[in-house]
């Protein structure tokens, strides 16, 4: 084996520099979930969104326990998921800044409404918007896992084209789709 090539995680020798990198390889979508306490709202940039269950319909996010999102999210039992286009970056931005405003003008500047079914913030130019109801959460380290219900979704955005397409995080950046996609497979 090459030098540095592994590390071993069984003898405790793994560096989190090298487990960062080692998944920061795994390019996924950015979303931010809101969630609300009576007038008081939360929103968080997320990249550990993931599609659960067909059958009902679930999804998970993963949650760090020292942000201000993690209490509040348990707390109100109910979010909502905007998955972010391209030209949203700065919403993703500004939503992973730690010690941001928590006041009512978080969201300033950014279109958004009110989720019909939860009342937690939407961004009206995501390219899907969902709306959950927590049916467990885990214990994951310094993360919860919090398993959702999905009780209402919203695909009908309809920017430009370009706004179609995902904001995508990959080797700690942001980036676009590189080319065509590849022709869908029927199943
Ligand atoms: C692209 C990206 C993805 C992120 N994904 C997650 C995630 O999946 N879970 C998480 O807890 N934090 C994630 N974060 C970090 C949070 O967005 C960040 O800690 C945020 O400031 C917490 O806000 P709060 O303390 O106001 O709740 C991510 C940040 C970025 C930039």
């Amino acid at each position: 084996m090459r030098p540095g090539r592994q590390s071993d995680l069984r003898a405790g020798l793994l560096n989190p520099k090298a487990y960062k990198k080692a998944v920061g390889r795994f390019a996924t979508g950015v979303t931010v979930v809101t969630t609300h306490l009576d007038d008081d709202h939360f929103a968080i940039t997320i990249s550990s969104f993931t599609s659960v269950s067909l059958d009902p319909v679930q999804v998970l996010v993963c949650v760090e326990k020292t942000t201000r999102f993690h209490p509040a999210v348990l707390a109100a039992g109910q979010w909502a998921v905007s998955v972010l286009a391209v030209g949203q970056e700065d919403v993703s931005r500004w939503f992973a800044t730690r010690g941001r405003s928590a006041d009512p003008d978080q969201f300033a500047g950014f279109a958004h409404h009110a989720g019909a079914l939860t009342g937690a913030v939407l961004f009206d130019e995501a390219l899907t918007q969902l709306e959950c109801r927590t049916v467990a959460a885990y214990d994951g380290g310094d993360h919860a896992i919090i398993l959702g219900e999905v009780i209402g979704v919203d695909t009908s955005v309809d920017a430009g084209a370009e706004s179609r397409e995902p904001l995508v995080y990959f080797e700690g950046g942001y980036r676009r789709l590189g080319g065509p996609s590849t022709p869908r497979p029927e199943f």
